[in-house]
């Protein structure tokens, strides 16, 4: 029997190209995105969209969920991937989505009386963004809601807040192999909004 070595340049999927073009979330790390985001009822938010690639897929999943994406164009100084952005160009993948709603401002001043099932944290890397975007987040949080945040990592990203922000809190977890942490609000705590 003849084995054709398998090709494997195809499988580079377009998002994975994408990803790898623009220096941003990786494939299998949007995968593990996707399925956390399914796991939660209710709206989505991403904090720190940058041109909405992962805000895009999220709300292409959850055609019947309302996605929210904030941004301000203005990555952090420690953040190295993301260059500025003006203004048509935040969330420009995502913007033509029916269930996409973009809020072009700096995320500490969100003021919003909503609640979400899903919020991933994806903005500004330094400790206080980090912080800021969580309170956040643990406020506007549905029970059995799940929140998730990017760029946590054990090594080699000591220079970003993540890591540091997170480990000062309880309940949050690393997805094993992976940059991603995460927390579940328990069903019977409500944010206190
Ligand atoms: C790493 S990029 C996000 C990448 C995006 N989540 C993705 O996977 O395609 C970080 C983004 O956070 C945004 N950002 C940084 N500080 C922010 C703040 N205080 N408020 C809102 N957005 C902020 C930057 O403009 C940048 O676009």
């Amino acid at each position: 029997m003849k084995i054709t070595p398998y090709p494997l340049w195809p499988v580079m999927d377009y998002w994975f190209y994408e990803a790898f073009r623009l220096g941003v979330t990786p494939s299998a790390e949007v995968a593990l995105t996707i399925w956390l985001a399914r796991q939660t009822q209710g709206p989505i938010m991403e904090i720190g969209v940058h041109r909405g690639l992962v805000l895009r897929i999220l709300a292409e999943h959850n055609p019947d969920r309302p996605c929210f994406g904030v941004d301000s164009g203005k990555p952090g100084a420690l953040e190295q991937s993301a260059e500025a952005l003006g203004e048509e160009e935040i969330g420009q993948l995502a913007a033509h989505l029916h269930n996409v709603t973009l809020l072009k401002v700096d995320s500490t001043t969100l003021k919003l009386d909503g609640r979400f099932g899903f919020i991933r944290i994806d903005g500004d890397h330094r400790f206080e963004g980090v912080k800021a975007d969580s309170e956040f987040a643990f406020s506007h949080i549905l029970p059995g809601g799940l929140i998730s945040w990017h760029d946590y990592a054990e090594s080699g990203f000591e220079w970003m807040g993540v890591k540091r922000y997170l480990d000062t809190i309880e309940g949050v977890e690393l997805v094993a192999g992976t940059s991603t942490a995460i927390f579940w609000q328990p069903l019977d705590k409500s944010p206190a909004l």
